[in-house]
């Protein structure tokens, strides 16, 4: 049972492998927290406060919401800190007070209704609590669902109009975790295309701090997942707490000091891209969003949601099946594909040991560039006279797998299917919509765009062998309007986007189950949690400079496991083996590709190619389905350390790679505080061998100051 009840003090003890989550309702009203960290450790005691200037009840002085620590919040009700939840009903003042009625803990969880969300695993236990607010006649149930084994709690909220006039959310938060302290620091990601993933630590402030989206998407510039660690934290001690959510749009994560100098952490939709009318009986769920403790530093709280997510959120054969090496054709050749290219591409894949060939962008339409074709998704016969299905059937011949990109979100207006109907691309009449990449985006949430798009893909992809689809997104949202919905709806599009996109991945799921997705938006930025329910995996940035993608990767597995970043080796300026071999060993981090024109690659750079290759196969497994240990940042130091460490401890992968201008001399002690103390670990490459009680002591490696330097350790206990 990871969900106890103690009926006397009307408590919630809510347990992980190591953590606990206690929350207590007191005086039927108010869901305070009393407490979230290690397992076992002190609750402290609870203590009413007063202070001047703070509203409450009568009689109840020592309850005023405007100091209490809570589970949730809604704004007017005296609560003057960052709102969870703000309503609008029929009195137009938006103040809502949600009186507690009951609690229900069951097994497994409430699944949303058309979100994706973690899947329920024998371990997983949820906690519903229901609060009615008399005035609008809103039944609000706040769910915790607990997934014991990987130390995660998911919060999320379903709303019900039981009243007699619309409702409308102007804000929703699922979670809210009200802290004792400001000791903390914040840990996100923010960047743009191209540059992803880049992590700012800095100390919280009294005020709001908040990192958000407003793009449509979770976007290349902020990322969703966020940390707060306490002051002293490092990759491999202290204590760190990490929040993610469930949803693909428009974010925001808000961290706000109070002036008593504690701190509350929402994480949910925000207000300034969501609204949601609710009509009589209708009802609304909430994506969920997660939180994780950990108190073994930033390493600790990343390898609980890389498991968490390997568990709980990636498809099952993401994590069973070893990813395919692929080979890419969009860095080689971009619009320039034929079938007689992609067919030689293939022979080569074959010969240098990969597994797949993937037709990227250009092969549908007019797309002979970024200006044309988008939405007609029928395959260019100038390009393919053979169609798509020789096509594929030639590939397979040739002895490896196939991928097609496809981005069914997307319009170019210089395209057969605007001309046809411009009506279902987002604008607001009268204004013109503004174009990115020469592009439009399809109003997702238009049932009519569904049926076309799953009927063009139905017609074009049947009877083709397809292993793989690329699902790509380049653009964010911007005049977003829907011709479909009412005035009064348009606020709640963005949402209803989501939902449409979701509806379109989950149907390819269906019709093409053999078929795995890599989603990808322009590179990284759509790299969240619910995109991972349906990718196999992501392709992590648009960038190939091996230093710059050393970084986005580094910030990526703070949050993401390795079974989920795409990280493909580009063509390097000079393709000399030193430089394939610098980058190889920054590409094994995660999933191995390669993109770059196989044809004029020098020969003697192929039995390399091969060899890592087959060096990657041996050690696959073990980022795919081990443990991460981040020990030295590229944001804080001049090179980079970090091993993955088998499920059973016998395999190490140990890497360090240096940075531009890194200086020469020693790494710090790379201590490989999980290894095996009694075991004999032989480097597969150069047959040096370590006791597992020396790695555990650490390893002082030499750094050559050199360029592009970097060491792998494959390490096997004997
Ligand atoms: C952006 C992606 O990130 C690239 O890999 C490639 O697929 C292009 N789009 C194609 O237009």
């Amino acid at each position: 049972m990871s969900i106890r009840y103690f009926e006397e003090e009307k408590k919630f003890v809510l347990s992980t492998d190591s953590t606990e989550y206690v929350l207590q309702m007191m005086k039927d009203r108010f869901p305070v927290h009393r407490y979230y960290g290690k397992k076992g450790g002190e609750v402290p005691e609870w203590k009413g406060r007063v202070v001047s200037n703070s509203p409450y009840y009568e009689g109840a002085k020592e309850y005023s919401p405007d100091v209490l620590s809570m589970e949730t919040s809604f704004f007017g009700s005296g609560d003057f800190r960052a709102t969870a939840l703000r309503l609008c009903g029929e009195d137009g003042t938006g103040v809502t007070e949600f009186a507690y009625r009951s609690f229900r803990i069951f097994p497994g969880r409430k699944t949303p209704e058309g979100l994706p969300c973690a899947r329920a695993g024998e371990d997983t236990e949820t906690l519903e609590l229901c609060f009615e607010d008399e005035v609008t006649g809103c039944r609000l149930l706040l769910l915790y669902t607990v997934f014991e084994r990987d130390n995660a709690i998911s919060r999320s909220l379903t709303l019900e109009n039981h009243g007699k006039a619309p409702v409308t959310i102007e804000k929703c938060m699922p979670l809210q975790l009200d802290l004792p302290g400001h000791s903390y620091h914040m840990l996100a990601l923010h960047g743009m295309h191209n540059y992803e993933n880049n992590v700012e630590r800095f100390p919280v402030h009294y005020g709001i701090q908040s990192v958000s989206s407003r793009r449509g998407s979770t976007s290349h510039q902020h990322n969703s997942f966020f940390a707060l660690c306490g002051e002293k934290t490092t990759e491999t001690e202290g204590e760190a707490f990490g929040f993610h959510f469930v949803y693909s749009g428009s974010f925001l994560d808000e961290v706000e000091v109070d002036p008593l100098g504690n701190t509350r952490v929402l994480v949910g939709l925000g207000s300034e891209n969501f609204a949601y009318t609710l009509m009589p009986g209708e009802s609304f769920d909430s994506p969920e969003a997660l939180m994780t403790y950990s108190r073994e530093g930033l390493g600790g709280m990343s390898r609980n949601y890389h498991r968490f997510i390997r568990h709980s959120i990636l498809p099952k054969e993401s994590v069973e099946l070893p990813h395919p090496v692929v080979l890419n054709s969009w860095e080689a050749v971009y619009f320039n594909i034929d079938q007689e290219l992609l067919l030689k591409f293939a022979e080569e894949a074959k010969d240098l040991g990969m597994d797949m060939l993937v037709m990227d962008d250009g092969w549908f339409g007019a797309r002979n560039a970024d200006n044309a074709g988008l939405g007609d998704w029928f395959v260019n016969k100038s390009k393919f006279p053979d169609g798509l299905k020789a096509f594929a059937d030639g590939i397979h011949r040739r002895g490896v797998k196939f991928g097609i990109w496809i981005e069914p979100e997307m319009i170019n207006p210089d395209s057969d299917l605007y001309r046809a109907h411009p009506e279902w691309c987002l604008s607001v009449p009268g204004r013109e919509a503004k174009r990115s990449r020469n592009q439009l985006v399809l109003d997702m949430s238009n049932p009519a765009v569904f049926d076309y798009l799953t009927g063009c893909f139905e017609e074009t992809f049947r009877g083709v062998s397809i292993d793989y689809f690329k699902w790509d997104f380049n653009r964010d949202l911007s005049d977003i309007c829907s011709r479909y919905e009412t005035t009064a709806g348009q606020k709640a599009v963005p949402f209803l986007y989501m939902k449409g996109v979701y509806r379109l991945l989950s149907w390819f799921r269906q019709h093409f189950p053999e078929a795995i997705i890599e989603t990808c938006a322009g590179g990284g930025g759509r790299y969240d949690l619910a995109m991972m329910t349906f990718g196999f995996q992501i392709w992590t940035s648009d960038m190939i400079s091996p230093y710059r993608r050393l970084r986005i990767q580094y910030g990526a597995l703070l949050g993401y496991p390795a079974a989920t970043m795409s990280c493909h080796v580009g063509k390097p300026a000079e393709a000399t083996e030193h430089a394939f071999d610098f980058r190889f060993k920054v590409a094994c981090a995660g999933m191995l590709g390669y993109e770059f024109d196989v044809r004029k690659l020098p020969d003697d750079c192929r039995e390399v190619l091969r060899s890592h290759i087959a060096s990657y196969r041996r050690f696959e497994h073990v980022m795919r389905r081990g443990d991460y240990y981040p020990l030295v940042s590229p944001f804080t130091h001049d090179y980079s350390a970090y091993y993955y460490l088998s499920e059973d401890r016998k395999e190490i992968l140990l890497t360090v790679v240096e940075q531009e201008g890194c200086k020469k001399g020693q790494t710090k002690r790379l201590r490989v505080v999980d290894a095996l103390p009694d075991a004999v670990y032989k480097d597969e490459k150069t047959g040096a061998s370590y006791t597992g009680r020396e790695l555990r002591k650490g390893l002082v490696l030499p750094l050559t100051g050199e360029r592009e330097t970097a060491i792998l350790l494959e390490l096997r206990a004997l």
